[in-house]
């Protein structure tokens, strides 16, 4: 069985974010900024992920793991070595370099420094030499940013990518749902990790230029539809909400607690995205908060989202 290294990256105020979606892609709680399990995740799909190696071999003695790559014949035409520096690395600049010469030394093959085609690496963890393939997140969500309809309360396509992970957590079979789909933006992000999604919206305006956005990037623009979500007939396994707000439309609470309650008969698990704390309403539905993260965009709290993990 394959095992992988992982190496997070993360704001202090994005902290429960990414220990929410930590969770539900690695089925057990953080405890630190790298993570061996034999769990798959690709790079790209998380943005809190900085860094994967597949692992090629560990072992807390150092001639032992050289050995073990002579041996094996690890060979790469075109790679480089790199050494991944973690919080707790022992290793100072000049020991890191020499670790990646030897290690260099010990694979078969022709180094390229310059443009390699594949990066390993090698680190000390918790006694360990590590050394693997190792993969660096690309961003890939970025090419989102263009597309041709927006509007300044969309979700920022990073929270995106999380809220897909909190849906699916790494289980591309899950169905998936955004019945207040606003221009796409959620929809788009699972349609990149390859996840069934469809997309709802009140607004004509809204559901047509999410559609052009779909359309933008190659995929089928029916996937989203006008409809209200208190009409909507089908059943998901997890419904997605951005729960309007009075920004540019005036909404009740009562209103947004009838989205809510929608929501939840369309899918048992609903992740909500909401600026007040309904706790106590929740608890007089019947409904169970699995988990609450805050988020906050700025240290003094002035913009401040709250992400539920819901279930009835
Ligand atoms: C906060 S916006 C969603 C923004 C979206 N997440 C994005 O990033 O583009 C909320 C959306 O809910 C829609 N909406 C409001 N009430 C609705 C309802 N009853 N049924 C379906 N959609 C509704 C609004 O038209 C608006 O587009």
């Amino acid at each position: 069985m394959s095992e992988y290294l992982y190496f997070f990256n993360c704001s202090h105020l994005e902290r429960e974010l990414f220990e929410g979606e930590f969770a539900a892609l690695f089925n057990r709680e953080n405890e630190g900024n790298n993570l061996l399990c034999d769990i798959y995740v690709p790079v790209d799909n998380s943005v809190y992920i900085k860094d994967a190696l597949k692992i090629i071999y560990r072992h807390p003695n150092l001639e032992c793991l050289l050995s073990y790559i002579k041996e094996e014949n690890v060979t790469y035409d075109d790679y480089k070595v790199v050494y991944l520096k973690d919080k707790g690395s022992p290793f100072d600049y000049q020991r890191s370099l020499e670790l990646t010469r030897q290690v260099g030394m010990a694979i078969r093959g022709c180094a390229n420094m310059n443009n390699p085609e594949s990066t390993i690496g090698i680190t000390f963890i918790n006694g360990e030499y590590i050394v693997g393939e190792l993969s660096h997140g690309q961003e890939s969500w970025k090419k989102f940013l263009n597309k041709p309809h927006t509007f300044c309360n969309g979700l920022d396509l990073r929270m995106c990518k999380t809220l897909i992970n909190l849906a699916t957590g790494n289980n591309p079979g899950v169905t998936v749902v955004d019945p207040c789909c606003g221009m796409g933006a959620v929809v788009l992000e699972g349609l990149n990790q390859g996840v069934d999604i469809v997309g709802f919206d009140i607004s004509r305006t809204n559901s047509y230029k999410a559609r052009l956005n779909l359309e933008h990037f190659g995929y089928d623009g029916q996937l989203i539809a006008r409809q209200a979500i208190s009409d909507l007939k089908i059943r998901k396994d997890v419904a997605i909400i951005d729960l309007p707000y009075n920004l540019y439309t005036p909404i009740t609470r009562e209103e947004q607690e009838e989205i809510i309650l929608s929501g939840l008969k369309i899918a048992p698990k609903l992740i909500l995205v909401a600026h007040d704390d309904y706790d106590e309403w929740f608890k007089s539905q019947g409904i169970e908060i699995r988990r609450k993260m805050t988020v906050k965009k700025f240290d003094n709290g002035t913009f401040t989202r709250l992400v539920y993990i819901l279930e009835r």
